[in-house]
């Protein structure tokens, strides 16, 4: 009698031992592989961040560390570049955006806010605590920004805006104690525009009195009104009580005492572009130590590309200058296709929106600007971005950065990988970019309202951060947009 068990019934046991061990083995070996490989890839990234992040050495903000700022004022410019780390790994090219969003009212207006007033008070258009009152046409940033500083100034504000802006802004606005109107969007033909409506305000500052006034005799309806000579700028005085000399009224201490509207005028107005050109320009280069291959923007009043623009190419000429154009606007055919500034939905009657149709804010143009005009000569190139890829964008930088940002600072950074895509660079190329504001202007309340006339639905407000907004838009938010734009070889 054998106790030996069979050898048919050992065999196929041996054997399934065996062939479950070699999958065992087999699965351990690729896991580790994988486990392997992207603890390698890991540790080059970290090798990389740190490489890079020792080249800039890390140096306090002057003007925030270790002295007192005079007031509020005090806390605008000198923001940090940073860079973008999930965009520049992929890339492996430097992407480093302007802190913008770090200023006191929030975005990169507060600096040209600053300039305009700035300027107006060493013209002599505005005198703090007169009871002066400054208007402006806005979307949102720049109303924002000028309230910050006129509370800090001694001067009024009101701000005229489309209807259909973020409701943040209207009620950041309010707690500003600014003077908030909303109209619906209009071209700039129309009278009712918001920025002309802003000139008409600021004209008829001082009215009041005429009607209030007890002086019959007064015929003359806005006698006092200065403007500029660098742009259509322009100052009322209160109109009943100033007599002056319209050749030396800046001595006239009397007339420069009295209250006056001024009218801001961003659009126009030299100041704006003098903030990036005397500022955000010279800051970029010193942070790069004038390691810059491309500066990147959007353009709202042009204020921005113009002035840094400007800036960088006159330290090296070599720099590229990129546009990054939302849907709806004119810029990128102006620059890249026709010389002529259009967009085919504004021929096809597709607008969801009446200015330019984009889930953008602050962002896009479809007319020539005092400070757009000081962008043209020096602009290289323009990337059409759509409302998904940004949307995409700002989900993307989110996830991998921990970076909320507002719409147009993702429109920007797409703008930047379809560059660096473009020219084929690779190691040793640095591109930057300006974060303008951060995502929580951009998230408010959904409210949709009927129209009669187009059969749907309209929104009252954009909400670049609400996806049930954006799915009722039809707008995706897809990180995979992203992802294969960043695949090397995927077209542009
Ligand atoms: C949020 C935001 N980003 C960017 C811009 C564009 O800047 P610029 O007016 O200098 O072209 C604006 C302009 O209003 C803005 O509001």
């Amino acid at each position: 009698m054998s106790f030996l068990p069979p050898l048919d019934s050992v065999l196929p046991s041996l054997t399934s031992r065996v062939s479950v061990r070699s999958v065992l083995i087999g699965v351990f070996l690729g896991f580790s592989l994988s486990v392997t490989s992207t603890s390698l890839a890991l540790y080059f990234q970290q090798k990389r961040r740190e490489r890079e992040a020792a080249k800039f050495t890390p140096r306090p903000i002057e003007l925030r560390s270790d002295e007192v700022v005079a007031g509020v004022t005090g806390l605008i410019g000198n923001t940090p570049l940073v860079r973008i780390n999930s965009l520049s790994d992929a890339l492996g090219v430097e992407i480093l955006g302007k802190a913008e969003f770090l200023n006191p009212g929030g975005s990169v207006k507060d600096r040209v806010a600053l300039r305009m007033i700035d300027d107006a008070e060493r013209s002599g258009y505005l005198r703090p605590y007169t009871g002066s009152r400054i208007f402006e046409g806005t979307v949102g940033s720049t109303g924002i920004s000028i309230a910050t500083i006129a509370r800090a100034r001694g001067y009024d504000t009101t701000i005229i805006m489309p209807d259909d802006v973020a409701e943040e802004k209207v009620k950041a606005l309010q707690a500003l104690g600014a003077e908030v109107q909303r109209v619906r969007p209009a071209s700039i033909v129309d009278k009712k525009q918001y920025v002309n409506l802003a000139r008409q305000r600021a004209a008829k500052f001082g009215q009041q009195d005429e009607i209030d006034g007890s002086d019959p005799s007064l015929k003359v309806v806005y006698p006092h009104t200065l403007q500029s000579p660098s742009a259509s700028v322009l100052v009322t005085t209160t109109s009943l009580k100033v007599e002056f000399d319209m050749e030396d009224w800046h001595d006239d201490e009397d007339f420069l005492a009295k209250p006056r509207g001024y009218f801001a005028d961003q659009f126009e107005n030299k100041s704006n572009f003098d903030a990036h050109f005397f500022g955000t320009g010279p800051e970029i280069w010193r942070q790069t130590n004038g390691h810059v291959d491309a500066f990147v923007s959007g353009a709202g009043t042009g204020g921005t590309v113009a002035g840094v623009g400007q800036y960088l190419k006159s330290a090296n000429e070599n720099i590229r200058v990129a546009i990054a154009d939302p849907e709806g606007s004119g810029l990128y055919n102006k620059v890249v296709k026709h010389g002529v500034m259009f967009d085919r939905k504004e021929s096809e009657g597709t607008k969801r929106r009446h200015q330019v149709d984009t889930v953008v804010e602050g962002i896009g143009i479809n007319r020539l600007t005092n400070n757009l005009e000081l962008a043209l000569p020096i602009l290289d190139d323009a990337f059409r971005i759509t409302d998904a890829e940004a949307v995409s964008m700002s989900r993307y930088l989110v996830k991998n950065d921990g970076l909320f940002l507002g719409s147009s600072s993702a429109c920007n950074l797409v703008a930047c990988v379809k560059l660096v895509k473009k020219m084929g660079w690779k190691d040793g190329k640095t591109v930057v970019t300006i974060l303008c504001d951060s995502g929580n202007r951009h998230y408010s309340k959904v409210e949709f309202f009927a129209s009669p006339l187009a059969g749907m639905n309209f929104v009252n407000s954009l909400q670049f951060w609400n996806d049930e907004y954006l799915h009722k838009a039809s707008i995706p938010v897809d990180l995979q947009i992203v992802e294969d734009l960043l695949r090397p070889g995927s077209p542009v």
